[in-house]
C-alpha cells in the first residue's frame, strides 16, 4: 500500500498525518487524537509489553463505542493487536488517547501503528498447548458461561483481546464438538457503562421464563465498575451475539468483592438459584424469571479456607450430594491460586455442610488448577469441569509470547466413597481418549524409556505397578538437556508428589519451582494417567489429580522408574 508522509505545523498543535487513512493529533504531552477514515483492513495498535498503559477512547463516528487500555509500544514493537471495531466496521474511527506517563510525543507506537489487510495470528511457538483451549492470541483467565446447547459445548472466558497481560475483561469464546478441538469465535460481551465484565455464567432458558425467547442463552456476569454487581445478557442466535438487558444490574450489594454468578436450575424449588462470591462467603439468590432475584442465603463464614478472596463458586448435585466449589487465591496448598470443594445437603434455600468447619478440601493438588467451573445442560447428567491452567503468582509473566494461558483438560466429575466421606474425583473426560495414537508398551526400570523416535510434547502415559509394602516409587520425565521433573508415589506417607523445580524455565516467577503433594489412598494395584502437552503435566489417580505448568527448552522424551515393577502403556496425543 502506498504510504505518504506529511508533517503539518499547527499553533500549539503538533499534526503528523502519516498515511492517507491515518492521522495523529498531539493535544499535549498527555493526550493524542488519532482518526482513521474507516478503511476496509484491520487496524492493528502495537505494544509493548513493558510499557505503560494507554487509556483510549474508541469513538466511531462520534459516539464512543469502547474505552480499552493498550500497553502502546514506546521503543520497540513487541506484537500487534487488532483493534475490533464491531458493528461499525466501516466508519471512522476516532481515538482519544490519554497517557499516564509524560511525553510519550516521540514513542514509535504513533509510526507503527497501521492498516493492514488482514491480521495475523501470532506464529506458533513450542509453549502452544495442542489439545488444551488456549486463545489465538491476547490474555485468558478464567473459563465462563459454559453451557452445552444444541450439541456445542460453548465456552467464554476471562479474554483481553489488547495484550498478554490481565486487562480490558472482555468474554472470548470458543466451541467445540467433541471438548477437545476448539474454534474461536466472535467476543461475546464486550465491557460497556457498567464496567468490564468479570466471570459468569450462563444457561439455557428452555421455558422462556425471562422472556427473551424461548432457548435463549442467558448469560450473567459480573459488571466490575467502581462497585461489584451482576448483569444479564441474552443470546437468541445459539451465542453468536448477545444483547445487554436494559435493566442490568440486576443483582446489587454493597460488598466490594461481590462476583462471579453460577446461575442454576433448582428442581426441587422449581426457581433459578444464583450462587456468587461475597467477599469470605458466597450468597444464594432466588428467582423465577432470571431477571428479578432475592437474596435467600449464605454461606462460609468459618468454614474451609479463609487465606484469600473468595471467588468463583459453581453448585451442583452429584451422586446423590450437593457439590458447592470455591476457587480462593491466594492461600491454596502450594501457595497462590486453588480450588476448595464442600460436600453437603441443598434444603432449596441453604447450603448445610457435611464437614466440619476447620475441614478443607481440595479439588487438585497442583499449583496451576484455578477458577474451576462446570458445563450447565451437559447431556446424559455429566458433570463436567474446565480449570484455567495457570496461578495469579505468575500468570502475566508465563513465557509464553503470542498468549497467555490455557485451560485443563475438561474432567468429569463423581464422588468416590472414602471410610471418612465421599471425596470429589475428576477424572479427564472420555472425550480426551480420542486423541490417543497407536499405544506402545514398556516395562519402565531405572534405564531410560524413549517415549517416541522423534521428541514430542504432546502424549498420554499410564502407569500400573502394585505399590511396594516399603519404599518409594519414582518416575523422572527427562529431556536430555538436564531438565526433568520428578514423581514420586509413597504408599506410606500415602502422597502422590510432583517436583517442577529442575523442569526448564523456571527462573521468571520465585513462586514458579515447586514440589507439590497429594493425598491418596493406595489400593491393590495403582493406576495413574499423565496428560503431557507441551507446557503442562496433569497426572489423575484413582482418587487424586495434580496439574503443573512445565516450559522445558525440549519435550521430555523418557521416562525411567525405580521402586516397583512399573508397566507403562505409552500414547501419542494427536489433535
Ligand atoms: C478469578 C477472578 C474473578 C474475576 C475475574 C476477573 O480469577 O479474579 O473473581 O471475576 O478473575 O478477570
Amino acid at each position: 500500500m502506498r504510504r505518504f508522509l506529511a508533517i503539518l505545523v499547527f499553533i500549539g498543535l503538533s499534526f503528523i498525518a502519516f498515511a492517507q487513512t491515518v492521522e495523529v493529533q498531539h493535544l499535549s504531552e498527555r493526550r493524542t487524537l488519532v482518526r482513521t477514515d474507516g478503511g476496509s483492513g484491520v487496524f492493528l495498535l502495537p505494544v509493548q509489553e513493558s510499557s505503560p498503559e494507554a487509556s483510549i477512547k474508541v469513538l466511531a463516528d462520534t459516539d464512543l463505542w469502547q474505552t480499552i487500555n493498550v500497553r502502546l509500544a514506546t521503543d520497540k514493537v513487541d506484537y500487534f493487536v487488532p483493534l475490533d471495531r464491531g458493528q461499525w466496521k466501516t466508519k471512522s474511527v476516532l481515538l482519544d488517547i490519554t497517557s499516564a506517563r509524560r511525553d510519550r510525543r516521540r514513542d514509535i507506537c504513533w509510526k507503527e501503528m497501521k492498516y493492514s489487510g488482514s491480521f495475523e495470528l501470532p506464529a506458533p511457538e513450542p509453549f502452544r498447548p495442542a489439545y488444551h483451549f488456549a486463545p489465538s492470541f491476547g490474555w485468558m483467565n478464567d473459563p465462563n458461561g459454559m453451557v452445552y446447547k444444541d450439541g456445542l459445548w460453548h465456552l467464554f472466558f476471562q479474554y483481553n483481546p489488547y495484550g498478554n497481560i490481565w486487562g480490558n475483561m472482555t468474554w472470548g469464546h470458543a466451541v467445540s464438538r467433541d471438548l477437545t478441538h476448539w474454534e474461536q469465535w466472535e467476543n461475546a460481551i464486550l465491557p460497556n457503562e457498567l464496567g468490564s465484565v468479570f466471570s459468569g455464567s450462563a444457561v439455557v432458558d428452555e421455558n422462556n421464563t425471562a422472556g427473551f425467547g424461548k432457548g435463549a442463552i442467558v448469560a450473567m456476569y459480573t459488571s466490575a465498575g467502581t462497585t461489584q454487581t451482576q448483569s444479564i445478557a441474552w443470546s437468541t442466535d445459539g451465542g453468536k451475539t448477545f444483547n445487554i438487558y436494559g435493566k442490568n444490574p440486576v443483582i446489587v450489594a454493597d460488598i466490594r468483592d461481590f462476583r462471579d454468578p453460577k446461575v442454576f436450575w433448582d428442581k426441587g424449588s422449581n426457581q433459578w438459584k444464583v450462587v456468587l462470591a461475597a467477599g469470605q462467603e458466597v450468597q444464594f439468590w432466588a428467582s423465577d424469571n432470571l431477571r428479578d432475584w432475592e437474596y435467600e442465603s449464605s454461606f462460609g463464614k468459618g468454614f474451609g479456607c479463609h487465606g484469600g478472596v473468595w471467588e468463583c463458586p459453581d453448585f451442583f448435585e452429584l451422586d446423590g450430594k450437593w457439590v458447592l466449589i470455591v476457587n480462593i487465591n491466594p492461600g491454596g496448598p502450594f501457595g497462590g491460586s486453588a480450588t476448595q470443594y464442600f460436600i453437603g445437603e441443598y434444603d432449596g434455600k441453604q447450603f448445610i455442610c457435611d464437614d466440619a468447619p476447620e475441614t478443607t478440601r481440595w479439588m487438585d493438588y497442583g499449583k496451576d488448577h484455578y477458577a474451576t467451573v462446570t458445563w450447565s445442560g451437559a447431556p446424559d447428567g455429566r458433570r463436567v469441569a474446565i480449570a484455567w491452567m495457570s496461578n495469579w503468582q505468575y500468570a502475566n509473566v508465563i513465557p509464553t509470547k503470542g498468549f497467555r494461558s490455557a485451560n485443563s483438560v475438561p474432567r468429569d466429575l463423581k464422588l468416590l466413597s472414602r471410610p471418612d466421606g465421599p471425596v470429589l474425583v475428576s477424572s479427564p473426560s472420555p472425550e480426551v481418549e480420542a486423541l490417543r495414537g497407536k499405544a506402545k508398551a514398556a516395562r519402565l526400570s531405572s534405564k531410560p524409556v524413549k517415549l517416541f523416535p522423534e521428541p514430542r510434547g504432546t502424549y498420554e502415559i499410564v502407569l500400573e505397578f502394585v505399590p511396594p509394602k516399603k519404599g518409594v516409587v519414582g518416575f523422572t520425565l527427562n529431556n536430555g538437556q538436564g531438565e526433568k521433573v520428578l514423581m514420586s508415589y509413597d504408599p506410606s506417607a500415602k502422597t502422590f508428589s510432583m517436583d517442577r523445580k529442575a523442569s526448564g524455565d523456571v527462573a521468571f516467577s520465585n513462586d514458579f519451582p515447586a514440589e507439590t503433594v497429594a493425598p491418596t489412598l493406595p489400593g491393590k494395584r495403582v493406576s495413574l494417567r499423565l496428560l503431557v502437552d507441551n507446557s503442562s503435566i496433569e497426572v489423575f489417580g484413582d482418587d487424586f489429580c495434580m496439574t503443573n505448568l512445565v516450559f522445558p527448552s525440549t519435550p521430555f522424551n523418557t521416562i525411567t522408574a525405580t521402586g516397583a515393577k512399573v508397566q507403562a502403556t505409552i500414547y501419542p496425543l494427536n489433535p
